[in-house]
């Protein structure tokens, strides 16, 4: 499709969109040069636009939705719930039983907390590895995303040297704190550095908004060891991997167990969510009951829409279907994914273009490096050592060959079909053959 001529009715949303929403948008991710595609609706794996044309969704809702849109029993729970109430406001059964699965199939979570975004999940999560331990220093990886809240709002982007916007405390970097992933050696010097106020470390097992780099298991247990040996809070933000590595996220597939995480999207299946779980002495620090003195308790409100029942149903039936389908689910999604990472290299290579799929399980980015073999492992490789012009000429491209993707890549849900990923490959070999 020639993006200009068959997108004339989004183009035309956005025109409009400028005037009343600060660059068009509400998602700063949801812009894309020259103007975004207007969605009209969405179906499994798949979403048509404003204009009637229908497009392989991998950016599945930001992640969320490994599902697919729309799955048949959520849609079914949600219409018999609607009009039942649509926000109560009040403690409800379903909470509880969300809840009890989530302390089931979560590996560290004893204990949760429903709030309504992983941003706020993040905030929380922070406030309780500093409130637990009385210390002040968060580590993060550099090159981390954990939503906008102020205190992770510091190397996002490189070079990673300052706060992320305007607006936030300038000395913010005196206690949020950037490592690179898989070095351990720096963390150590950092922790070290930091001895005496040293509160934690969050990371996502696989730096999603980082080039996708996947931490290394060793790196992982490293952290595990140091923040054991420290008597820090160790905090995996699980809001991506949450459910999509696995049923358990990113600590049961790497097999080591953080003291905190966090989650949200697929939480509850493309319902509104965020959510922090973890170790009981440490989550009951944010208990009403625990202490009426301000100073001896961690404030986490929640969120006037938190424990919304209609996320909560969505939770339950996404959570029983992670769990019970375990078998028919990750597997299939690994293998089509496997397939697709190789099938966009070879289509590149085809054309003498060297080109790196990247991603574990259902997760994939496709990088150019500027040289063959050469290995990715901290996201400053991913930024300096490959070609990121090309990684978006290669996102604009695909979008005209009828593939969403937003970095270049995105995550397969349960509804792309073998026949998707097929499609995808030969939209590759196209796109490669107009980047020569
Ligand atoms: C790893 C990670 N943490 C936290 C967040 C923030 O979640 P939300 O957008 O729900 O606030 C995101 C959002 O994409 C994320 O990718």
């Amino acid at each position: 499709m020639e993006y200009s001529i068959n997108t004339k009715k989004s183009k035309r949303l956005f025109k409009r969109a400028q005037k009343v929403l600060p660059g068009g948008v509400s998602h700063n991710l949801r812009f894309s040069s020259p103007y975004p595609i207007y969605i009209k609706e969405a179906y499994g794996g798949k979403f048509r636009d404003a204009d009637g044309n229908e497009f392989i969704d991998y950016w599945d809702g930001h992640s969320g939705l490994i599902l697919g849109h729309n799955p048949p029993e959520i849609v079914k729970a949600l219409r018999r719930a609607v009009p039942k109430g649509t926000h109560w406001g009040l403690v409800n059964k379903n909470e509880v039983e969300l809840a009890e699965l989530v302390c089931e199939i979560v590996p560290c979570a004893e204990m949760v907390r429903f709030c309504c975004s992983g941003t706020e999940a993040t905030m929380y999560a922070v406030r309780l590895a500093r409130g637990f331990t009385g210390k002040k220093v968060i580590l993060k990886a550099q090159g981390g995303w954990h939503g906008s809240n102020h205190d992770l709002s510091v190397a996002v982007t490189p070079p990673y040297d300052m706060e992320e916007s305007m607006g936030l405390l300038p000395d913010i970097t005196r206690y949020t704190k950037a490592f690179p992933v898989n070095d351990l050696d720096a963390v150590r010097k950092l922790v070290d550095e930091n001895r005496n106020d040293f509160a934690g470390i969050i990371i996502e097992p696989v730096v999603t908004s980082g080039g996708g780099v996947a931490c290394k298991p060793e790196f992982l247990q490293g952290l595990r060891e140091i923040t054991r040996e420290t008597g820090a809070v160790l905090i995996f933000d699980e809001v991506i991997t949450g459910f999509r590595l696995a049923p358990g996220g990113g600590q049961e597939y790497f097999g080591i167990t953080p003291d905190l995480c966090t989650m949200g999207k697929n939480l509850c299946a493309g319902m509104p969510i965020g959510a922090v779980a973890g170790r009981r002495d440490i989550m009951e620090l944010a208990s009403p009951q625990h202490s009426s003195v301000k100073n001896e308790r961690v404030f986490m409100g929640g969120g006037t829409y938190s424990a919304n029942p209609l996320s909560m149903i969505a939770g339950k039936i996404a959570l029983t279907i992670y769990r019970d389908r375990k078998d028919e689910i990750y597997p299939v999604l690994e293998r089509r994914a496997a397939r697709l990472r190789k099938g966009i290299e070879e289509a590149m290579g085809d054309c003498g273009i060297n080109a790196m799929a990247q991603g574990i399980s259902s997760l994939f980015i496709v990088l150019f490096p500027y040289e063959k073999g050469i290995q990715l492992t901290s996201t400053l490789d991913v930024f300096t050592k490959t070609d990121m012009f090309k990684n978006m000429e290669f996102q604009f491209r695909m979008l005209n060959h009828g593939i969403y993707l937003v970095h270049g890549g995105g995550c397969l849900c349960t509804e792309h079909s073998d026949a998707d990923i097929d499609q995808t490959i030969e939209a590759t070999a196209e796109v490669a053959k107009e980047m020569v």
